[in-house]
């Protein structure tokens, strides 16, 4: 049963056109669950070239997908793409791409003055109705609602990395995001193919909240000279059946996200300020400070020389 409230649809806005602002790997992931599943998308970007980029991180996963669906038949798998990629509109403009939506997703850079600045132009620019989230992972969502005057049609939706694999979605509701807006986004990711979860606006919601001090740990472990990383990985592999190591997943999140979300949860996060749980890494920040980012920057825990970033494992 739910916590919050079980999704009655009866109340549930339709959604036909989905805005999602920020074409990197999360907002492109976004773009093509959207698209794959019959919603018309803009994709956004202040760039051309980043929206090329962004383009270019759907197709090379609809290929995968494609591969799958329609194996041995070439044509098929062309027409799969074309269809998906005909439902994808790109535009730099992003008041104007908001004000034909019902949904408005964002996937930006994790800065709340930048978040808020964004919501707070798109809010006169969009239709009243328009529901508003933000795909933060580590910003309180009541924080970046309060730059809008429709704190009621605001919400968090959180993807996971791979977007178009990892079957969850997070749905945060502030105490003011309203029952119909919660039983329109729960209808979306439905549709998506996604499985819903609801979580209030708390620091990591659910997933990051237990795997981020998981990852901690494991840091710590190796800190302490207790066992090595590749044994840490292989143990939690073949010892918890998780399908990535604790290193591993880093790399795969990037260890300047991880450290960027503990380093705000640590100064600032509600009932963690201090806590030793998430207190900093010295082994993380040394590969921080050296630019080993993991998969995305080719380094981190591991190599991963002539490995793509928007390749899985
Ligand atoms: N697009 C489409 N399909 C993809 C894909 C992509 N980008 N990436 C992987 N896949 C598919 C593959 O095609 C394959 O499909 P199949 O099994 O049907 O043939 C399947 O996923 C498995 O891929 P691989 O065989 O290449 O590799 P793995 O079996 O190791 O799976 C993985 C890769 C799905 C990434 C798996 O290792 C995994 O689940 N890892 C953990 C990921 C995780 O925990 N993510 C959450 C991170 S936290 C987060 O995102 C929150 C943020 O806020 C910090």
């Amino acid at each position: 049963s739910h916590v919050l409230r079980s999704a009655a649809y009866s109340t549930a806005t339709e959604v036909k056109k989905i805005t999602v602002i920020g074409s990197g790997l999360m907002g492109a992931g976004v773009v093509q669950v959207a698209a794959q599943s019959g919603f018309e998308v803009n994709m956004v970007d202040l760039k051309q070239d980043f929206l090329a980029k962004g383009e270019k991180i759907i197709t090379s996963s609809l290929k995968r997908v494609a591969k799958k669906k329609h194996a041995d038949d070439a044509a098929a798998q062309q027409r799969f793409i074309d269809d998906v990629m005909s439902r994808v509109h790109l535009s730099t403009d992003s008041a104007r791409a908001a004000s034909e939506s019902q949904l408005v997703i964002e996937a930006i850079v994790e800065n709340l003055k930048t978040k808020q600045s964004l919501f707070k132009a798109l809010d006169g620019a969009a239709p009243q109705e328009t529901i508003f989230v933000s795909n933060t992972s580590s910003l309180p969502i009541g924080d970046i609602a309060s730059a809008t005057a429709r704190k009621d049609r605001f919400a968090g939706l959180h993807f996971f990395n791979p977007v178009p694999q990892m079957k969850l979605v997070e749905i945060i509701r502030t105490a003011e995001t309203s029952d119909q807006v919660f039983d329109t986004l729960f209808a979306v990711t439905k549709k998506m193919g996604k499985v819903p979860v609801a979580c209030k606006d708390t620091p990591g919601f659910i997933v990051n909240r237990l795997l981020v001090p998981y990852m901690m740990e494991s840091l710590r472990l190796v800190e302490r000279g207790d066992a090595s990383m590749q044994d840490v990985d292989t143990a939690m592999k073949l010892g918890a059946g998780y399908p990535m190591g604790p290193f591993e997943l880093m790399d795969y999140v990037g260890l300047d996200t991880i450290k960027f979300i503990t380093d705000g949860w640590y100064t600032a996060g509600k009932g963690l300020v201090g806590d030793k749980l998430i207190a900093p890494s010295s082994l993380l920040e040394k590969h921080v400070k050296a630019g080993e980012f993991g998969r995305k920057s080719g380094k981190g825990f591991y190599s991963y020389e002539g490995v793509g970033a928007d390749k899985g494992k």
